[in-house]
């Protein structure tokens, strides 16, 4: 090989970690797999592209416009359902979008934060994010060259702390264009930012004129608690909201949006996405486009109204997960837990921190001699944070599966620990 295709980005472990993912599962058949945050497969129900489609085909039916253009045809840039999903956001969040040409349909949360990225980033900037993070944001900003700043997630969640590090960077020169946050239940720790802390961010976007790339994937999936409102919802100046269908619906639809930032005064970027998009996807399938539409319309706009049986089944397995974690790891009478873990109010990831370092080669080898898969927290670090956890996915597991691989992933830290 020419050394001109060596040594590149494509060698950078964030670009590897879904193929990780994939490849360690099949190297290992026989194992009980808590690795991947795939949505529960009983929620994948092929029947609703059926429901939805219908019901988008009589929503059509009562208007001027075309099916077979709409469906058919190449389609607009930016969507044929801007509309449907402008009434969902208003009906589920209270944000009102005044034109629905700032709402971008696109393939899925990849695609619209890739053409969000795009969009901001011309002539360089730096992107901030929380350490650990999806690698889905770290992934793509390093293909495209954008410089980015990893900020441990204790700091991140804490706004004077996260004031300073946007300072010292201005103090350096180096501009913040764009910080990414998943306020409602991250991947992969599922932490989430009180209502201060968003409200403390969206001042000092202002006051420092950078962007929030809003990530809602896992924002109704809230297992306790009052939701918090939404960063788009309080200031829409400063966000680009991009909402995915992945966990709402299911992940084969590829449906995702972005919502630009409006406000008086504020400079449009639909244009941006649109020319960005137009080159890279042409248009979202209409199919698929056609598909969310119909259930939103099923189900009076509401997403949440929709997602209610899943949050009732990931209610269930993630208080599972939490008991046989309890059962296997219990406190005992004077002793300091040497396996400890988090209680996640929402989404799809328990996070454990264990006594000793839990990486690549400790992954292969729990696979390989217990029959059970976890991921490695620090992964998704590009800083070597949380090399000590673990992260554990109850989204796609039966609950039977969950107890037995909680068992087998005790034996194998007894393994560990003797
Ligand atoms: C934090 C986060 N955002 C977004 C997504 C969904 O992305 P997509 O819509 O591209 O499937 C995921 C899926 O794993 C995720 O974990």
């Amino acid at each position: 090989m020419s050394s001109a295709f060596e040594n590149t980005i494509f060698e950078d472990p964030i670009l590897n970690v879904i193929h990780l993912l994939n490849s360690i599962a099949q190297e290992n058949p026989a194992a009980i797999s808590l690795a991947s945050g795939r949505p529960d497969d009983k929620q994948c129900d092929p029947s609703l592209i059926d429901r939805g489609l219908a019901r988008y085909k009589h929503h059509v039916a009562g208007t001027e416009h075309s099916l077979a253009t709409l469906l058919c045809q190449y389609g607009k840039t930016s969507g044929i359902i801007n509309e449907i999903i402008a009434t969902y956001l208003r009906v589920d969040e209270g944000i009102t979008v005044s034109n629905p040409e700032s709402i971008v349909v696109c393939m899925g949360f990849q695609e619209a934060c890739t053409l969000t990225l795009l969009s901001i980033f011309e002539g360089g900037g730096v992107l901030l994010v929380p350490d650990p993070v999806f690698s889905g944001i770290t992934g793509i900003a390093k293909l495209l060259g954008i410089k980015i700043v990893p900020v441990p997630m204790a700091t991140f969640l804490d706004p004077s702390a996260l004031r300073k590090i946007v300072e010292n960077l201005e103090s350096r020169g180096e501009k913040t264009k764009a910080l990414y946050a998943v306020p409602d239940f991250s991947n992969p720790t599922a932490d989430s930012l009180s209502c201060h802390a968003r409200s403390a961010m969206l001042s000092l976007a202002s006051e420092k004129n950078f962007f929030i790339l809003e990530d809602t994937a896992y924002r109704y999936f809230r297992y306790e608690g009052d939701a918090i409102a939404s960063m788009k919802s309080i200031d829409s100046s400063r966000v680009f909201l991009l909402g995915s269908f992945a966990k709402s619906i299911f992940p084969g639809l590829r449906m995702g949006y972005v919502v630009a930032p409006e406000g008086p005064g504020v400079m449009s970027f639909s244009g941006r996405l649109c020319k960005a998009k137009s080159l890279i996807t042409v248009n979202t399938p209409a199919l698929c486009q056609a598909v969310v539409a119909g259930l939103l319309i099923e189900n009076d706009y509401s997403l949440k109204g929709l997602n209610h049986p899943r949050v009732l089944s990931y209610t269930k397995k993630r208080n599972h997960m939490l008991e046989c974690l309890e059962r296997e790891f219990p406190l005992k009478v004077g002793a300091q837990r040497t396996v400890s873990w988090n209680h996640p109010a929402g989404g799809f990831f328990v996070n454990v921190q264990l006594p000793f370092v839990f990486g690549y080669s400790e992954m292969r080898e729990c696979a390989k001699l217990f029959k059970v898969i976890v991921f490695p927290t620090t992964l998704f670090s590009l800083m070597n944070e949380a090399a000590t956890q673990v992260r554990l996915s109850f989204s796609n597991a039966t609950t039977s599966e969950i107890t037995q691989a909680i068992s087998r992933f005790k034996a194998y830290v007894e393994f560990r620990l003797q």
